[in-house]
């Protein structure tokens, strides 16, 4: 499945970008915005942070404009998205960027003060072992950051969900990248993936603590942060 999952992604790798402002209508721009200032609250400042399933860097370049003395590793399986967010962080200093499988990271434990993932976790082959994997990264009182679309729940909320995710993304999503059957997986990872509540119980299991919930566009996307116990 991973390797079915890398391929798609690195695929869609040069539209990815553009089909994510225009499905979002640009608001995946604010909502890790909002996410990187939920991370930094309470004079929270790390000095090395991991984006995990990173893509083209766009959660790694979000934090390092709200924390610019941050150390920021980008990690994600598929070179042809780490190629693009080289050029895009290429310019400016602080960044590192590795390809590597979220489930095996080649790092040592605690060697980070914050991750952040956007729209990453959804896709992993065994979630609890993910999440266990980001709590290994973590030193105690790390935080993690995890913005993504979660199986709606409640009626106004499946209804933003099946506007938002059931029927633009498939639509807009295939014109754009010319990959319909990308924009096919979004819909149904997102409606197969945990709710809210069960992931929640699930990072608890996993090692964190004290979450926070941000809920974005009408539940549409939900940026949660974790403290590591
Ligand atoms: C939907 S994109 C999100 C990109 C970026 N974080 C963002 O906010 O736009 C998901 C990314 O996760 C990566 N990914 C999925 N499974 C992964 C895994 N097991 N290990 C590393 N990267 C993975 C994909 O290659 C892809 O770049």
């Amino acid at each position: 499945m991973s390797q079915q999952i890398q391929t798609m992604f690195s695929n869609i790798a040069p539209t990815y970008d553009q089909a994510n402002h225009a499905l979002s209508f640009n608001k995946d721009v604010q909502w890790r915005k909002d996410a990187v200032r939920q991370i930094l609250k309470d004079g929270f400042k790390p000095n090395r942070v991991l984006d995990l399933c990173a893509g083209t860097g766009d959660f790694a370049l979000a934090v390092k404009a709200q924390a610019p003395e941050a150390q920021v590793v980008l990690a994600d399986f598929s070179k042809a998205m780490l190629l693009l967010a080289k050029k895009k962080t290429g310019v400016a200093g602080g960044f590192e960027i590795l390809g590597a499988d979220a489930l095996k990271l080649p790092f040592h434990d605690m060697a980070f003060d914050a991750v952040v993932c956007g729209f990453g976790v959804r896709n992993l082959d065994n979630l609890e072992a993910g999440l266990k994997e980001i709590a290994r990264m973590l030193k105690p009182g790390g935080r993690v950051a995890i913005l993504e679309f979660f199986k709606p729940t409640g009626f106004l909320n499946r209804l933003a969900h099946a506007f938002y995710v059931g029927a633009i993304v498939p639509m807009r999503g295939g014109a754009i990248s010319g990959n319909k059957q990308a924009y096919d997986y979004l819909q149904k990872s997102a409606k197969n993936f945990a709710s809210l509540d069960e992931f929640m119980r699930l990072m608890e299991k996993c090692g964190f603590k004290d979450l926070s919930v941000e809920s974005k566009t009408m539940g549409v996307a939900v940026s949660l942060v974790g403290i590591r116990k």
